[in-house]
């Protein structure tokens, strides 16, 4: 595997327009348990979320469902007006109960949503906004019409996509400019490389979800822990030190609820890998 040429660009243009930094934010675990409900420790959270600018992040992901609604409530306390950020949402699952997920690509049931995270986040217009999930239920072309309705009436300003295949991304770009792309994706578990290639070829942004495997990469003795040990970094940053190594689209938001842990990763964009240490990981999975 090869990284691309552009690779150590610090900053990506979403939609064209926007710069952010690549190391951006996810915020869907400052909630509660099962991604449901306040957090344990809503003060460190704050703490977190406010510590954003000075590390560097000015790119945050968040969704309606997270909490729900609670971690658009949180960023909004913690960072409203949001100077110099981009906060990104999505809609499109809906909650029943910790750790529940159900599609829901009704037209009307997305914009409504849409709609509401712009009242909860307190802002004129949704800079980024994802599709969350395709709802199989749903014509596809309805729910990319809702998304163009939203683009068309200035509920939003740029459109992304999540978990889909490049024959989804296609079908989406009939309809509307689709901005960025969210799908899991990091050191280990690479099934979206041909996703990742066709927004690289589209300048598409491209976001993986799970960059740290839900901590697991970050843990002493995972797979990661010898390199790190050898480039003197923790586990954490050498997993988002390669994927911002790994294409100039990518845009890898880790998640975390504590000041300690956002310091340690928010570091890893400071870490150039040597194209030997860049290889020795690819080679990993
Ligand atoms: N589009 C989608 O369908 C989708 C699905 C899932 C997630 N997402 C987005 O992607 C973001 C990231 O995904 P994710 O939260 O599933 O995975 P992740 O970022 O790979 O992992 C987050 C977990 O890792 C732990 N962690 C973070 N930094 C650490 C460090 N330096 N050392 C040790 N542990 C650390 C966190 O715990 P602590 O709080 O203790 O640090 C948290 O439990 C989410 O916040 C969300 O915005 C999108």
């Amino acid at each position: 595997m090869t990284q691309s040429k552009d690779a150590s660009a610090a900053t990506f243009r979403v939609g064209g327009e926007i710069d952010v930094h690549r190391l951006g934010f996810g915020a869907m675990r400052i909630t509660g348990r099962g991604i449901w409900g306040e957090p344990k420790d809503r003060a460190e959270v704050l703490r977190t979320l406010r510590r954003l600018p000075a590390v560097g992040i000015d790119f945050i992901d968040t969704a309606d469902s997270y909490g729900p609604d609670v971690s658009e409530q949180l960023i909004r306390d913690a960072l409203h007006p949001y100077e110099g950020l981009l906060v990104a949402t999505k809609a499109g699952l809906t909650r029943a109960g910790p750790d529940q997920w159900s599609p829901c690509g009704r037209p009307e049931y997305l914009m409504a949503q849409a709609h509401a995270s712009l009242k909860r986040l307190g802002v004129s217009q949704i800079a980024l906004w994802q599709l969350h999930r395709i709802d199989p239920a749903v014509p596809r072309d309805e729910q990319f019409g809702a998304v163009r309705q939203l683009l068309d009436d200035g509920v939003i300003r740029f459109a992304g996509l999540s978990e889909v295949t490049v024959d989804e991304i296609k079908a989406a770009s009939k309809v509307l400019k689709v901005s960025t792309v969210q799908n899991r994706f990091n050191l280990v578990d690479r099934g979206s490389e041909d996703v990742l290639e066709y927004c690289e070829a589209h300048g598409i942004g491209f976001i993986p979800w799970f960059p740290l495997a839900a901590g697991d990469l970050a843990k002493p003795g995972s797979v990661l822990s010898n390199i790190a040990r050898d480039l003197n970094a923790s586990a954490s940053q050498i997993a988002l030190a390669w994927l911002l190594r790994r294409s100039p689209v990518i845009l890898p938001i880790p998640g975390t609820s504590t000041v300690a842990h956002l310091e340690e990763n928010a570091a890893a964009a400071r870490i150039a890998l040597s194209d030997e240490a860049f290889t020795a990981l690819s080679n990993l999975a």
